[in-house]
């Protein structure tokens, strides 16, 4: 299972190199099924969730190969059109390939994603969104099966501005007969990418990034190259550590307007933050104060996957910091942890109020999910003594060499 022991209380100096998006690796993936050749993918972040990717693709009858920071697939000898049960709950978001693979093979066949620890994650948009383009979709036996002969562009309206439904509705719209406009489309920088990606295959897709995006069928080509875009939560990972337990780090290859949101809190908390085109400098005296509420929405927004590291930052901030959580129900789980370090949290619902305090000390923890897991991370790099956190496959479900990075800038990590 693994654990952490983090000797906390040592100020972070150096460099550190940001991996590659988890969530826009995902898609491309997904979407590397759609190739009649060879996709590479560079910069692709070496995690349990894109290793799980990998084992769909291959299950699927694709030939997906890594080395070293790319992958390799080739779709061209996909015999299968379904995600059994196993793979789906290795990785929650497997959802991901279902428009692909409904859009390669006509057919596709997943077991029901159950909830996770976010909360329920249902996919009704996304399966909406699918019948919208001409899909059937039953429910027999746990099993989701979407049929469709063929896909006939059609306009979306997403209820709400969903990553996965967007991109699910991108993937299956661009392999229908004739033009699909998406309204309410989600807006993250992995939309662009995923959009960036379509159209070296050959796709027609325009407006990705903003709320509406028209997509036009067509056949796709063959091979293909793309670069993984840098992890925008992982650098805000590493921004609130450095915050934490004070110091001064650069962080390189990472797009500084896609973190402006968690730059401009971490300065006004009192850190010093600069950019330039491609990396980002922060340093912190370690005492910081508390600001206005951090409130997630969609992108532009605030970003819910940043929400637990920037609380673990705020915990010795001087004053109340108050967070509001508006994107999943659940996503209060690492608080209880916190608390045994010391922490000062109250929750109601969405709301969260923490009072900072003093100091923050050692004790045993167990991650709760990814991001709650790399929150007990940032926390005990600011806490004294020796904190032993649990349940690290969640933080390696997203985090490439987190320990490896950090210890490179001066933290004493060990991983048992
Ligand atoms: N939702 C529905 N019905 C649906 C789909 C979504 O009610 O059919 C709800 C969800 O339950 C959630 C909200 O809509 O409350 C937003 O979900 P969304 O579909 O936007 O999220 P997602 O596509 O499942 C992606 C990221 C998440 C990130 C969210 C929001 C990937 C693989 N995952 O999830 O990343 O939090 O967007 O930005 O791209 C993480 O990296 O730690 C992570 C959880």
């Amino acid at each position: 299972m693994g654990v952490f022991i983090i000797n906390g209380g040592r100020r972070l100096d150096g460099v550190v190199r940001v991996q590659g998006a988890k969530n826009s690796a995902l898609p491309i993936l997904a979407a590397s099924l759609l190739a009649s050749g060879t996709t590479i993918i560079h910069n692709c972040p070496d995690i349990s969730d894109v290793d799980a990717a990998i084992k769909i693709l291959r299950h699927l009858g694709c030939m997906a190969v890594r080395d070293g920071d790319s992958v390799a697939v080739d779709s061209s000898s996909i015999t299968r059109c379904d995600i059994p049960d196993g793979l789906m709950r290795e990785m929650r978001s497997s959802v991901i390939f279902l428009g692909a693979i409904l859009a390669r093979t006509g057919q596709a066949i997943l077991s029901m994603p159950g909830g996770c620890e976010l909360g329920p994650r249902p996919i009704g948009i996304h399966l909406a969104a699918l019948a919208e383009l001409g899909a059937s979709v039953d429910e027999r036996n746990g099993n989701i099966i979407c049929t469709a002969d063929t896909l006939t562009g059609c306009c979306i309206n997403l209820p709400i501005p969903s990553v996965g439904a967007t991109e699910n509705s991108m993937l299956a719209a661009s392999c229908a007969d004739g033009t699909t406009i998406i309204t309410n489309a989600a807006c993250e920088p992995e939309i662009v990418e995923l959009q960036n990606f379509l159209v070296s295959l050959g796709a027609r897709i325009l407006g990705a990034g903003t709320p509406t995006i028209v997509v036009e069928g067509c056949k796709f080509g063959g091979n293909t190259e793309c670069r993984v875009l840098p992890d925008r939560i992982a650098a805000a990972t590493y921004m609130c550590a450095c915050a934490s337990a004070g110091g001064k780090i650069l962080m390189t290859d990472v797009c500084p307007e896609h973190l402006q949101t968690v730059t401009d809190a971490l300065s006004r908390m009192g850190c010093i933050v600069k950019t330039t085109k491609s990396s980002v400098f922060i340093s912190s005296d370690g005492y910081l104060k508390a600001i206005k509420p951090i409130i997630t929405r969609p992108y532009p927004g605030f970003p819910t996957d940043a929400q637990p590291v920037m609380m673990a930052a705020a915990l010795k901030a001087e004053g109340t910091t108050v967070f509001v959580e508006n994107i999943f129900s659940n996503r209060y789980r690492h608080v209880g942890e916190l608390l045994r370090m010391g922490a000062d949290i109250r929750t109601e619902g969405r709301v969260a109020m923490v009072s900072g305090v003093r100091r923050l000390h050692a004790a045993p923890v167990f991650s709760t999910d990814l991001r709650g897991g790399a929150a007990l991370v940032v926390a005990a790099l600011g806490a004294e003594g020796a904190t032993e956190i649990n349940e690290i496959h969640h933080i390696d479900r997203g985090y490439s060499n987190l320990e490896g990075r950090l210890c490179g800038l001066g933290a004493d990590i060990k991983r048992i």
